[in-house]
């Protein structure tokens, strides 16, 4: 018997996505192949991280983004490749992304909206901090065929169809749901493929790690300052790396809560609903744990604009609940 002879590759994400192809309704191939070009945008990345200290891709791009953000290179570089991995692979109609001031229309005959940070974390970039890469998936509302409008990409966080990161980190993982649970998937180089690593992903209920930047402690409101108080005492660890995909995914798999509140600098809190919040609330909510702007679920907030900031308080349900009852 000769099956025990080599290591078992595991389960790649192109056959994970056709054993799980039955569970979509609509099952026309059309989703796998987005998630796939998605998968695939992201090993382009994933190589060009790893040598951005070699490449002349560090740094400032010069230019400012509509977030009135300094846009790295890596910023528009990862934001180009996502943009062409996804019109080539024709699936999708529109995009929305952190560094596009406007809606990209890309195929009037395709069904699917991406809206992305292609990528998160960017002041981490030159300092060789972990990054990320966010992503939500919508059906499109218009009909096929007719250019693409502001309802289409304006959709609330519970009309997700898919959502996900990447998170390139010490291994570089690709994490997601389609509402069947959470399932994470390790790069492996020599493959170059993503395989299954972390499959139905439970995040502990409760946990004892808070994520915040204390440094804006003074322009926080009073109940934010209060929490803030109660995790001293409870005797909490405090980390915050900088990267929200990285605080994230650690509390995700830990326990924890990550706060980014409103402060006199972001009277809105800094992170954005429809390619942030959303997708991150998603997996929170997939994976047990829970997502709010300190009053409202993430995904229930009806978007008015492209880049509207919101609130975010996500991560175990007790210390998000513990949390908001300061408020
Ligand atoms: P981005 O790099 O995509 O603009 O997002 C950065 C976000 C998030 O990743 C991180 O947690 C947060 O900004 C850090 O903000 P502060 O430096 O204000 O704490
Ligand atoms: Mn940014
Ligand atoms: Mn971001
Ligand atoms: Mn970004």
């Amino acid at each position: 018997d000769n099956t025990a002879i080599g290591s078992t590759i595991g389960t790649t994400l192109d056959r994970f996505i056709k054993n799980k192809q039955s569970e979509f309704p609509f099952a026309t191939g059309e989703l796998s192949q987005l998630l796939r070009d998605i998968a695939l945008a992201g090993k382009i990345i994933n190589l060009e991280i790893s040598k951005s200290g070699l490449l002349d891709i560090a740094g400032a791009y010069g230019t400012t983004n509509i977030q009135g953000e300094a846009q790295q290179k890596l910023d528009v570089i990862a934001n180009v490749r996502f943009i062409r991995a996804l019109k080539n692979g024709g699936e999708v109609c529109a995009i929305v992304s952190e560094e596009d001031d406007e809606i990209v229309e890309i195929n009037v005959d395709s069904n699917y909206v991406v809206a992305m940070d292609p990528l998160d974390g960017s002041s981490n970039i030159d300092v060789n901090v972990s990054i990320g890469t966010i992503f939500s998936i919508y059906r499109r509302i218009s009909p096929v065929g007719t250019h693409v409008t502001k309802e289409d990409v304006l959709q609330k966080g519970d009309q997700q169809v898919a959502a996900g990161y990447i998170l390139y980190g010490s291994s570089t993982m690709l994490v997601y749901t389609t509402g069947h649970g959470v399932n994470g998937f390790t790069h492996e180089p020599s493959l170059g493929e993503f395989v299954l690593s972390h499959s139905d992903i439970k995040s502990p209920q409760d946990g004892n790690i808070y994520s915040i930047n204390e440094g804006s402690y003074y322009s926080f409101e009073p109940g934010v300052r209060k929490y803030i108080e109660y995790c001293k005492e409870q005797r909490y660890s405090a980390r915050y790396i900088g990267s929200l995909v990285s605080d994230f995914h650690r509390n995700m798999f830990k326990g924890g809560i990550y706060i980014y509140p409103r402060t006199d600098q972001a009277l809105n809190g800094k992170l954005r609903l429809v390619y942030e919040c959303n997708a991150l609330a998603f997996i929170a909510e997939q994976s047990g744990g829970m997502a709010t702007d300190g009053e409202r679920r993430i995904m229930e907030i009806d978007p008015l604009e492209l880049h509207q900031r919101t609130q975010l308080f996500i991560g175990s349900p007790t210390m998000v609940q513990k949390a908001q009852s300061f408020l």
